[in-house]
């Protein structure tokens, strides 16, 4: 079945297989948002951390249509206070839902989740046997995304270029060398005043990689 991908506006993704995966549905306070959380029907729900701007949807969604919360230890210990069905995972391990395989990876940046300290934060290689897409989550570059690439062949990256809490587009381009991928779709920009960034300079500046990069309209469907 072929993969069918939505942009939701800053880190939300909808990865659409033969199952429905959702990734930091931010919709409740984005400015961007084109849908909103009740639009959202997911077997799955990936959190790579616990920031608002990435779990701030999740537990309504996860009410609504009974999908579990995939995240961190700590942050499902805090979901699940909430009656929230949740999978805890830390980087390294591996589940498999509905047959896609998806693996926590290391990142670096921080988590909490109102307030609470939500263990780390991390990304997501989802393979639907279709597609490996690697969804960074919020981090800066880092050597070892030349291990990922080398372990897990991901088809397509989605990575932060905004910048001041992730890396900014000249970070991205080096983990694009270092992960070695043949399409990135860039995330985490514009949203807020602080992480304005170039989406075409991004482009511009990884087409020497030979990667190509997608810039998805918020909120349309495209397939991979
Ligand atoms: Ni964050
Ligand atoms: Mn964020």
């Amino acid at each position: 079945m072929k993969t069918e991908i939505t942009w939701h506006g800053h880190a939300g993704f909808s990865i659409k297989g033969s199952s429905d995966i959702l990734i930091d549905p931010f919709f409740s306070g984005n400015p961007f948002a084109r849908e909103t959380a009740e639009d959202m029907k997911p077997d799955i729900i990936l959190l790579t951390h616990g920031h608002f701007d990435h779990a701030g949807d999740a537990v309504k969604i996860s009410k609504k249509n009974g999908s579990p919360v995939l995240c961190s230890f700590e942050l499902s210990e805090l979901l699940k206070k909430e009656d929230v069905k949740t999978i805890d995972i830390n980087p390294g391990g591996t589940v498999d839902f509905m047959g896609v395989k998806i693996t926590a990876v290391p990142a670096i940046h921080s988590s909490s989740y109102n307030g609470l300290y939500a263990g780390e934060a991390m990304g997501f290689i989802v393979d639907n046997r279709d597609i490996k897409i690697y969804h960074t989550g919020d981090t800066t570059y880092f050597k070892d995304m030349e291990l990922i690439g080398k372990l897990h062949e991901p088809d397509v990256a989605m990575l932060p270029i905004g910048g001041h809490y992730t890396m900014d587009v000249d970070g991205a381009v080096e983990a694009i060398k270092l992960l070695g991928v043949r399409k990135a779709i860039p995330m985490h920009y514009n949203t807020f005043p602080p992480i304005q960034a170039d989406a075409m300079e991004f482009k511009r500046k990884v087409a020497s990689a030979g990667t190509e990069v997608i810039i998805p309209e918020i909120g349309e469907s495209f397939p991979l």
